[in-house]
């Protein structure tokens, strides 16, 4: 437990969404919104609890979106930082935000949520199945759990490797290689067809932006990845039925990389969970 609260070895994700926020505008705003509706629906009325909230732009949209509380968590102290800077901004209310680990989370919450919201966070904790059952058991029987997780590639050894040795980068270093990454992507673009500039103009339907994914794709150690099949099977054994995947469409066998598939889940109202399968779950020590 003590390991998995050490962020030392961590990627500091809260630098990258500081930055990153600076950026968030309606247009962000309005494609952040778009993606948490079309994963949690309606949540007029509902409680919300954003674990990993990042920079705050999904706590912003719940809100947008009616819930009538938010509580936005993260391990990275930034990331809280950022989280309530733009939560402030935007002029809401009926929020809290607070540098809290999932792992700690039993110990300092003690309410359940209609919907539980973790994008692109369990597997960055160093023991994600762990992470998933302990972000499920925040939700209220009946209630919403959506989140996502890497999809497992042939490539995702190598890029284990290649995060854990990218983090300790010095940061003009690490411009060089995100640059080279950058170059190697636009021209397989190119050769199957697409518009890179376009692409980085757009950023991605969740309102991110590329320069800021690929250093988060770049350094978000500690990384773990699955498939659906294995996700499903223990979310069924955790009393949770299956709703929804959206499924990442891995890309030439993983050379660039992953990305996320996402996941709705709704917990059986006789909440009849089954004892969750026994993993090991060593946090990545760097
Ligand atoms: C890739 S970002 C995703 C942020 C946001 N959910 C989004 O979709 O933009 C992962 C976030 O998870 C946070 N995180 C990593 N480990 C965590 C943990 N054990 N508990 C809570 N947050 C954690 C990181 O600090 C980071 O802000």
């Amino acid at each position: 437990m003590t390991d998995l609260l050490d962020v030392s070895t961590h990627f500091r994700f809260g630098q990258n969404w500081a930055d990153y926020s600076k950026l968030v505008d309606e247009r962000r705003i309005a494609d952040a919104r778009h993606s948490v509706e079309s994963l949690c629906g309606d949540l007029t009325g509902k409680t919300f609890l954003d674990i990993g909230s990042g920079s705050g732009l999904f706590s912003v949209s719940a809100l947008r979106l009616g819930a009538k509380e938010v509580v936005a968590v993260d391990i990275d102290e930034d990331s809280v930082a950022t989280t309530r800077k733009l939560l402030t901004k935007e002029g809401l209310e009926n929020w809290r935000a607070e540098r809290i680990s999932v792992f700690e989370l039993p110990d300092r919450i003690h309410d359940k949520f209609d919907v539980v919201y973790s994008w692109g966070v369990l597997h960055h904790t160093g023991a994600m199945w762990r992470a998933v059952e302990t972000a499920a058991s925040f939700v209220k029987p009946g209630g919403t759990f959506a989140f996502s997780l890497y999809e497992k590639t042939p490539l995702c050894g190598f890029w284990t490797q290649e995060k854990r040795v990218y983090r300790r980068l010095p940061s003009p270093v690490q411009t060089i290689l995100r640059w080279g990454y950058h170059g190697a992507w636009a021209a397989a673009l190119v050769v199957t067809g697409h518009n890179p500039l376009r692409r980085w103009r757009e950023g991605n339907e969740r309102g991110m932006s590329i320069a800021h994914d690929a250093h988060d794709w770049l350094g978000g150690y500690p990384y773990e990845s699955t498939s659906p099949r294995e996700v499903v099977a223990f979310m069924d054994k955790l009393g949770f039925d299956h709703r929804q995947t959206v499924p990442y469409r891995i890309r030439l066998g993983g050379l660039f990389g992953s990305g996320c598939t996402e996941y709705v889940f709704r917990k059986r109202e006789e909440a009849a969970a089954k004892p969750a399968p026994k993993r090991r779950t060593r946090a990545k020590a760097g």
